[in-house]
């Protein structure tokens, strides 16, 4: 039975992906991005095509294959614009160009042309809270307090005492305020001092930025993953904190984010890839703290963000069913029916396996969190390498590593940007050169040589459930339908299409074997039932009284024959 299910998974892997064109649907229009998969590529890390040493777009386009066998909708590159890499490429010095390192614009227009040949979408990660130091912009703006630029970016007179205008910190630590000598005054920056924020409220910036999008949407973006969305106005009088530090995040506080004046800035920008034709979209970094939030940031009349990151889901750190049926519950009561944009790892946060692992069933709870994002309803990010269990560089391993010119800062997020795991071998199959981050030793086995070839892989877990989620009409564009599984530990939902046929989950997050009595149908329990894929592979399955061992996932076709 065990190769049977392998065989049903390994047969829907295979089916040919259509292309952009085929995969519109005829009668009423769904866009794409309503349930897609969509893949992070940290471009710096995902293949060096020139062996310097650092990946390049040249690089994403020679694995573009493995991108479309993989089935996902759309890539997002995180930044390769010029920059002087204080934070790898978020800090901005030109947004209209490439940064040598990573190519040239022919490269990119060369990478979308051959994605578009598969079915795969681009999007540009756009930076719109703050530039780089270093950007024209800026030199501009510092130059003079009467230059034309100098409200392009966020000033303010010293305190009496010559300190900071305020006390408020800045995200990365410290305060969020550096005294410019040339001009006696000092610059905001939510983030390093060397990324100061720009100043959404001037319209000639507003401008600048919108030709920005238009320039990459006119070079074939799909859309844009906007980067930290809700940091883009601050409160102009300027209250001081009484307690900087508290709170879940400094970057929450109401003086810094979430401003009202936001939502008209997303809806300009809303509108701006609305005019373009496909269905071009903005996934929102939006971090929030409640789901009222998260709700109001796809906008009153859903003209914001399409996609706004669900950071409740994303922010979960430990296996708790019940804790994920309430964010998941959540998102689907209280975002106005909008599509949940559901995560775990990215460039900034740790690898689900290392944050989920118990060190003993790591490969089975991999597969857990992944059938848990893939078969719940909306879009789901997939960071490069997950699909092969890339686990974060143990801090240690990075010590030893010297800065230079590759690398000329150590980030914190080190250890989750290491070389995409192509093969076994110790540089990974990434560069010829000296990677810039060393590879994870985890590789040796970890990689995609070594999965493609073993059926029961986790990156053919990944693949079939990608697959499942493209040809099962109830987990394509079904609903969700919320279970009581009767047990604490055990996640219950299903997807079901309009016809009422469709997918049952069950996901143990537990290392005990557990069985559940699943309540809670919405009409009659549906009876016919059979297992589409399971981990571990089980026999027959039950529907109402399910066992299922530790960590165990079982997926459930029931309806249809
Ligand atoms: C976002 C990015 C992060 C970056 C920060 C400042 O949070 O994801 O990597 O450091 O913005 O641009």
């Amino acid at each position: 039975m065990k190769r049977t299910a392998f065989g049903m998974a390994i047969a829907l892997a295979a089916l040919a992906l259509p292309t952009i064109a085929q995969s519109r649907p005829a009668a009423k229009h769904t866009p794409w991005w309503t349930h897609a998969v969509i893949y992070e590529i940290y471009p710096r890390s995902f293949q060096d095509s020139n062996g310097d040493g650092v990946g390049d777009l040249n690089g994403v386009t020679q694995r573009l294959d493995y991108l479309k066998g993989l089935g996902v909708d759309a890539i997002w590159l995180t930044p390769f614009y010029p920059s002087p890499n204080y934070d790898f490429g978020y800090d901005v010095a030109n947004y209209t160009g490439v940064a040598p390192e990573y190519g040239t614009m022919a490269d990119w227009d060369h990478l979308v042309a051959e994605a578009r040949k598969r079915g795969i979408r681009v999007l540009v990660d756009f930076v719109l809270n703050h530039s780089s130091a270093e950007h024209p912009w800026f030199q501009e703006s510092r130059s003079s307090r009467t230059n034309p630029k100098r409200d392009w970016y966020v000033w303010h007179d010293p305190a009496p005492d010559g300190g900071p205008p305020t006390n408020w910190q800045s995200i990365f630590g410290g305060s969020a305020w550096t005294l410019d000598q040339t001009t006696g005054q000092y610059y905001y920056h939510i983030f390093l001092p060397q990324q100061p924020d720009l100043n959404w409220r001037n319209p000639g910036l507003r401008q600048a930025m919108h030709d920005v999008m238009r320039f990459w949407l006119r070079h074939g973006a799909s859309g844009f993953r906007l980067d930290a969305t809700p940091y883009l106005l601050e409160d102009t009088k300027w209250p001081m904190d009484p307690d900087p530090k508290a709170g879940p995040e400094v970057g929450l506080k109401p003086y810094n984010s979430g401003l009202p004046g936001n939502h008209p800035i997303m809806r300009g920008l809303r509108a701006i890839v609305d005019k373009f034709p496909g269905d071009r979209v903005l996934l929102g970094e939006s971090n929030i703290a409640s789901i009222g939030d998260l709700a109001k940031v796809y906008g009153a009349h859903q003209d914001e963000i399409n996609l706004p990151m669900d950071f409740l889901y994303s922010g979960v750190h430990k296996l708790d069913a019940g804790v994920f049926k309430a964010r998941i519950d959540d998102a689907e009561t209280k975002l106005h029916g909008a599509p949940p944009v559901l995560f775990f790892s990215n460039h900034d946060s740790s690898r689900q396996k290392t944050r989920f692992g118990d060190g003993v069933h790591d490969d089975r709870i991999a597969r857990l969190t992944a059938a848990m994002t893939l078969t719940l309803r909306g879009t789901a990010l997939v960071y490069y390498g997950e699909e092969l269990g890339m686990t974060d560089l143990p801090k240690d391993a990075l010590k030893t590593v010297p800065l230079g010119p590759t690398r000329k800062v150590a980030d914190n997020r080190d250890p989750e940007r290491t070389p995409m795991q192509w093969t076994g071998e110790a540089k990974a199959g990434f560069t010829t050169g000296e990677p810039w981050l060393p590879a994870n030793p985890a590789g040796v086995t970890a990689n995609v040589q070594s999965e493609q070839a073993d059926p029961a892989s986790l990156y053919h877990w990944y693949s079939t459930l990608i697959a499942m989620r493209r040809t099962n009409a109830a987990l394509r564009e079904g609903d969700y339908v919320p279970l009581d599984s009767g047990n604490p530990e055990v996640l219950a939902f299903a997807r079901r299409d309009k016809t009422g046929h469709g997918v049952l989950v069950l996901l143990n997050m537990s290392d005990a074997q557990q069985s559940a009595r699943i309540t809670g149908w919405p009409g009659q329990t549906p009876t016919a039932t059979r297992p589409l894929l399971a981990s571990p592979a089980v026999d027959a399955a039950n529907l109402a009284n399910p066992v299922l061992k530790p960590y165990a996932v079982q997926i459930l076709g029931f309806g249809r024959p």
